[in-house]
C-alpha cells in the first residue's frame, strides 16, 4: 500500500486483542503501522507486535522482495511498536538501529540488543538517498524516549502516538480513501486513555510542529492523516488543553439502587438548571476506559457510590485512581455517598480530591440507609449547584 511517493504502509491489524495495554477495551481492533522507505537506502519505520510478525515480515517482502533494509527508525519502544526487533534483525542482520540514548537502553533492557546502533538527537538528519529524514525529540508523548520523524522529500510525518486511534484499518489506509467518522470518538478515547496524563508534553510536540510544512502524519495507530490533518491536530490539541464543554457526567456505584436515586436526583438538578448534556454511567457496568473519555470531554463530574467494606466501593476508588493520574485540569466536581453504619465514601472522596485538580462545588450529600426524599432533595441541590458552574451562571 503505497502512502506517498515510495514511501509504503506495512502494518498490521489486530482484531483479536480484547485489551490495549492489558487495559483499554478494543471493540473495532488497533492497527499498528509501520512504513517502509524504498530509497537507494531501505528505511523501516517502527515495526508491529510480535505476534503479527509473519504477516508483518510478508508486507515488507512484497515490497522489496529480497533487498535488504539498511536502518530501522525507533520512533516509540512501547512493546505494540517495537515487539519485532529482534526478529527483524534475524531476517536482516546488517539493519542499523536508528534511535536516541534513552532509546537504546530500552532497546538492551526490553531485548537484549547491544550492537549496530545509530544514536541521533533532536534536528539530527539521515539521508536515504532521495529522502532526507529529520528528528525530534518529543518526550513524554508518552514515554520519555518518543520521538517524531519528518521525511523531508515528502513532507511526511512519522509521529508515532502522536494523533493516533483506536480501531483497525478496515481495507483503506489514507484518510481520503475511507469514512472516518467512526474513527474521531476512538480518538478521544485512545488520548484520554493513554496520553491523557501528558497535556503538557503535547503541547510543547505540537509547538515544535508548528514550523514543518507536514503533507502526511503518518502515525502508529489508526488512519493516515492527509486532507483531515486540520481536525486531527485540533482534536489533540483541544484534549491536551483539557478543553471542555458544557455538560455533567454522573458516574455511580450502587447495589440495591439506593445510591443509584441519589445520582439521578443530581441529574434531575442538573437539568432543572439548564444542562442539556448529561451522561450516567454505572461505574460497575460501563468500563472505565469510556468514562474517561467523557471525562475528557465535559467540565461537570459528580461521583458517588455507597460504603463497602468501611472503604469506599472499590471499582470507584479504581476509577478515581485512574482520573488523579491524568492531571485533568479545569473541571467542576460534586460528589455523593451512602452508607448503612459506617460512612466512609464522603471522607475518601474528599481525600481522593485534594490529588484531583477539579474545583468542588457544593456540599457533598451522604445518605444513611434507604432513600429519603430530604437526602434527594439535597442532591438536587448539588445538581443545581454544578449546574450552574457547568454553564457560567
Ligand atoms: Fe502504541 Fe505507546 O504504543
Amino acid at each position: 500500500m503505497k502512502i506517498k511517493g515510495n514511501i509504503y504502509y506495512v502494518g498490521v491489524n489486530d482484531r483479536t486483542k480484547p485489551l490495549f495495554e492489558g487495559m483499554w477495551p478494543l471493540p473495532y481492533g488497533v492497527s499498528y503501522n509501520s512504513y517502509l522507505i524504498a530509497d537507494e537506502k531501505i528505511a523501516l519505520v517502527d515495526t508491529v507486535e510480535v505476534d503479527f510478525f509473519e504477516r508483518y515480515l510478508d508486507k515488507i517482502k512484497q515490497v522489496i522482495v529480497d533487498r535488504p533494509i539498511d536502518y530501522l527508525i525507533i520512533n516509540h519502544m512501547e512493546p505494540d511498536h517495537s515487539g519485532s526487533i529482534n526478529l527483524i534483525r534475524k531476517y536482516y542482520p546488517e539493519i542499523t538501529l536508528v534511535g536516541n540514548k534513552r532509546t537504546f537502553d530500552m532497546v538492551a533492557g526490553f531485548y537484549g540488543e547491544t550492537g549496530n546502533f545509530l544514536t541521533i538527537d533532536e534536528g539530527d538528519s539521515l539521508s536515504l538517498g532521495c529522502h532526507l529524514l529529520r528528528f525530534y525529540m518529543i518526550p513524554m508523548v508518552h514515554w520519555p524516549e518518543t520521538m517524531i520523524s519528518f521525511d523531508e522529500t515528502e513532507n511526511v510525518l512519522f509521529s508515532g502516538d502522536a494523533f493516533g486511534c483506536f480501531g483497525a484499518l478496515n481495507g483503506g489506509v489514507l484518510d481520503i480513501s475511507m469514512d472516518t467518522e467512526w474513527y474521531w470518538s476512538e480518538m478521544e478515547r485512545y488520548y484520554s486513555n493513554i496520553v491523557g496524563k501528558y497535556g503538557s508534553p503535547v503541547q510543547k510536540a505540537l509547538q515544535k510542529l508548528q514550523g514543518l510544512d507536514i503533507k502526511v502524519i503518518a502515525s502508529t495507530h489508526g488512519p493516515v492523516w492527509t486532507v483531515q490533518i486540520p481536525r486531527v491536530v485540533a482534536t489533540y490539541d483541544r484534549l491536551s488543553r483539557y478543553a471542555t464543554e458544557a455538560g455533567l457526567v454522573v458516574c455511580y456505584g450502587s447495589m440495591y439502587g439506593n445510591t443509584e436515586q441519589m445520582a439521578e436526583a443530581i441529574a434531575e438538578g442538573a437539568s432543572e438548571q439548564g444542562v442539556k448534556k448529561i451522561i450516567m454511567h454505572d461505574v460497575m457496568r460501563v468500563n472505565h476506559s469510556y468514562i474517561i473519555a467523557d471525562v475528557f470531554r465535559y467540565n461537570g463530574l459528580a461521583v458517588g457510590a455507597p460504603t463497602y467494606n468501611g472503604a469506599l466501593f472499590p471499582e470507584m476508588e479504581s476509577l478515581l485512581g485512574k482520573l488523579v493520574c491524568r492531571d485533568i485540569k479545569d473541571h467542576y466536581l460534586g460528589y455523593f455517598g451512602s452508607f448503612s453504619w459506617s460512612g466512609q465514601v464522603v471522607k475518601r472522596i474528599t481525600e481522593i480530591s485534594e490529588r484531583l485538580k477539579f474545583e468542588i462545588v457544593g456540599t457533598p450529600v451522604e445518605m444513611k440507609y434507604g432513600v429519603k426524599p430530604e437526602s434527594l432533595e439535597l442532591c438536587k441541590a448539588l445538581g443545581r449547584a454544578l449546574a450552574d458552574k457547568i454553564l457560567g451562571k
